[in-house]
């Protein structure tokens, strides 16, 4: 991982104080029309109270939502302005079932910060949280035509298991070793 620039970016956990930073964020990509992937489906939350509150139970076992595996999100943070760059959500505790077509990371950077290694930088850092939460081995999983994501995968160490077809597309699963 020679080829990393070292980026102006933390991750930490979403919080009151990050409120508007973070409707700016999501609001750049409900007016793109882009999927906020890794966000804890910030854009379906009526509040961000409401979203905030999911983000704070889904961390544990005992309170996550039925049907997810539990997960820490962070946020992206560029140090220089405050600006939220992307998000991250890393998830612990799979079922078995989860390691077809899920996967441990999933992510997203904003429209307008694209292409400038944030993606690879944020991936860095949220592995190092992984190892945090006991995790070894984390797999990733992207649409085989993402090409952006298998290539932040990529920069990060990830090597790819196998192709399976799922929902008329190809997901690729990728296996980091921590
Ligand atoms: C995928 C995504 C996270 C990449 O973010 P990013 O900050 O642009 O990625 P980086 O700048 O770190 O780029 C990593 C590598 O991917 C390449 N890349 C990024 N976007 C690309 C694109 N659209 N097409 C081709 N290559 C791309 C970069 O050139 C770089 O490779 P290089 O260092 O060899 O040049 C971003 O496009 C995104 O948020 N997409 C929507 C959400 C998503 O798909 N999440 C992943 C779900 S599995």
């Amino acid at each position: 991982m020679s080829d990393f620039v070292e980026m102006d970016i933390y991750l930490d956990q979403p919080s009151e104080k990050y409120r508007e930073k973070i409707e700016d964020f999501k609001e750049e990509f409900i007016r793109s029309g882009d999927i906020l992937y890794g966000t804890e489906r910030l854009q379906d939350s009526d509040s961000f109270e409401q979203w905030l509150e999911r983000v704070r139970k889904n961390r544990y076992q005992e309170t996550v939502e039925e049907g997810k595996p539990p997960s820490y999100e962070f946020i992206a943070v560029r140090k220089s302005d405050g600006k939220i760059i992307g998000m991250i959500n890393v998830r612990y505790n799979l079922k078995e079932e989860m390691y077809k077509y899920l996967g441990h990371i999933g992510y997203c950077i904003r429209i307008s910060e694209r292409k400038k290694g944030y993606a690879s930088e944020m991936l860095r850092l949220a592995l190092i949280e992984a190892k945090k939460l006991g995790l070894n081995e984390v797999l990733l999983t992207c649409d085989s035509d993402n090409i952006g994501s298998s290539a932040t995968m990529k920069k990060n160490g990830a090597v790819l298991e196998n192709e399976v077809p799922y929902q008329g597309k190809i997901t690729q699963r990728y296996w980091i070793y921590l």
